[in-house]
């Protein structure tokens, strides 16, 4: 990837909507607040919001560095140091220590930490980049299993895959070793993460998604056919990389996310200096304060020189610290007010209440749909309940010779070769007559070719 270069792209597709910025800006309704907060944290958090800022471990040093970053923000997201390449640098070895101290900052000063990223194209190691197909898949699942296990409890969103889906007119899935090892990458992806830590909210992360338009149109799809088959994903991340304009439905795109029913994040904000940032910073914080499911904002670094993007001055405080015309615009609107983000937008979880009168035992059934490639798998096992509901099921499913299973999710397992058998956990036990659950697993070689067996309880 050349940052430059997508940002010229984003730049010359901002530009041409560089007016509705006022337009937007004038038609979000916000509530006042009772009092007005003097830090961007604290004004966010008025409204159940949070406003982080992405940050670098070597920069920890730096006091005042982190003497705007303790004062201002109740959220942080590793600019670098969460990423594949950073926490796996060889294959199996994982290595935490900067994104321990991202983490550690972050909870001393009682902010929320967003991981970024488990999976993306970019800044993978040398060895993944030499990886394809079952043996890239695998590791990368792998991957995702260390990391979000590593960091279990502890993370409040995870951004699980980032920049999936290719810029320009099509609205489909990005080219790269990933997406070569099956189109399921993404929710296989999102299940292991789940597995491993059931109560971080996981994101699906992107840029140029900032107002509809077909590539975000591809990731609403993609978010709406995960919720309707129970892939776990909970937020959607957009990046909002912005040049000297908004798209004039910023805030529309993030209300149709939110009706999916996902949270949505404003995850790397940096806006090109220019006559009207001030103004553009404002327009992405009212749009946020006025989606009810929109629960924070962060802005990618703290002050210009901290910036990727070298000479754009595009943060909210300037080389010296100071605050810029941006920042308290962002302050003002905080402050404006918006609808509350409800507490029960949190992460997917299994329901916890059971019915008082479990139903009686009865028989299910199981079938198999797989999604293969060359050397491996992953299946997707419906289990449905016949005439009687079920308290609880086992499926057994037979494997070709040579094939394993290495990963399995909404289910436990019991071997990996030949004859494997899966039970329901807590949550998905209970099945009403004629309804049905889904699990999955990832295998080695071939999958299953016959109907698998199921058992009730
Ligand atoms: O740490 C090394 C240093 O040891 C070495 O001397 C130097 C020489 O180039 O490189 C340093 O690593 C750089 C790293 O940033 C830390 O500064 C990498 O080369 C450089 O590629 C890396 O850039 C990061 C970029 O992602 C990589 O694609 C930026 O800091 C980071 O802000 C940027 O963040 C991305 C998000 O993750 C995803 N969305 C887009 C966003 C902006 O590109």
């Amino acid at each position: 990837m050349n940052p430059r270069s997508i940002l010229r792209r984003r730049r010359s597709l901002l530009l041409s909507a560089a007016g509705a910025a006022v337009v937007l800006a004038a038609s979000v309704a916000v509530a006042g607040t009772a009092e007005a907060a003097s830090t961007l944290g604290a004004s966010a958090a008025q409204s159940g919001r949070y406003f982080g800022a992405a940050i670098a471990a070597g920069k920890l040093g730096d006091s005042t560095y982190t003497g705007i970053l303790t004062r201002e923000f109740n959220a942080v997201t590793p600019e670098n140091e969460m990423k594949w390449d950073a926490t796996e640098p060889s294959q199996g070895r994982f290595t935490y220590t900067n994104g321990d101290r991202i983490l550690n900052q972050g909870l001393s000063n009682g902010s929320k930490v967003r991981g970024h990223a488990l999976l993306w194209h970019a800044q993978q190691p040398s060895w993944a980049q030499s990886l394809s197909g079952s043996a890239l898949r695998s590791a990368a699942i792998n991957h995702v299993t260390q990391v979000a296990t590593h960091y279990k409890g502890k993370i409040y969103a995870w951004d699980v895959v980032n920049e999936a889906f290719a810029d320009g007119g099509g609205g489909g899935r990005r080219d790269s070793n990933l997406q070569r090892t099956g189109n399921d990458w993404i929710e296989a992806a999102f299940r292991a993460a789940h597995t491993a830590d059931p109560n971080a909210k996981l994101c699906y992360n992107d840029y140029n998604t900032d107002g509809v338009n077909a590539k975000s149109t591809g990731v609403y799809t993609m978010v709406r056919d995960f919720k309707s088959r129970g892939v776990p994903i909970d937020c959607v991340g957009f990046q909002s990389h912005l040049g000297t304009g908004i798209p004039g439905d910023y805030q529309a795109n993030l209300q149709r996310f939110a009706d999916l029913g996902v949270d949505v994040q404003i995850t790397e904000l940096d806006v090109a200096q220019g006559g009207n940032q001030a103004s553009i910073y404002s327009s992405v914080t009212r749009a946020c304060m006025a989606v009810t499911r929109c629960t924070g904002i962060t802005v990618w670094g703290i002050r210009d020189s901290d910036s990727w993007r070298t000479g754009e001055n595009p943060l909210l405080f300037d080389n010296s610290g100071n605050k810029k015309a941006a920042y308290t615009s962002v302050l003002n609107a905080l402050n404006a007010g918006g609808p509350t983000v409800p507490p029960t937008s949190g992460p997917t979880s299994p329901p916890t209440s059971s019915p008082t009168t479990p139903p009686s035992a009865g028989a299910c059934s199981a079938s198999v749909t797989l999604n293969s490639w060359s050397g491996g798998y992953t299946a997707t096992v419906k289990v449905t309940a016949g005439s009687a509901a079920v308290n609880g099921w086992a499926v057994t499913v037979n494997l070709p010779a040579g094939g394993a299973v290495t990963n399995a999710w909404n289910a436990t397992s019991t071997g990996t070769s030949g004859t494997v058998g899966f039970a329901n956990v807590s949550y998905n036990g209970q099945i009403p007559a004629g309804g049905s659950t889904e699990f999955g697993f990832q295998g080695t070689g071939s999958g299953p070719s016959a109907t698998p067996t199921c058992r009730a309880s």
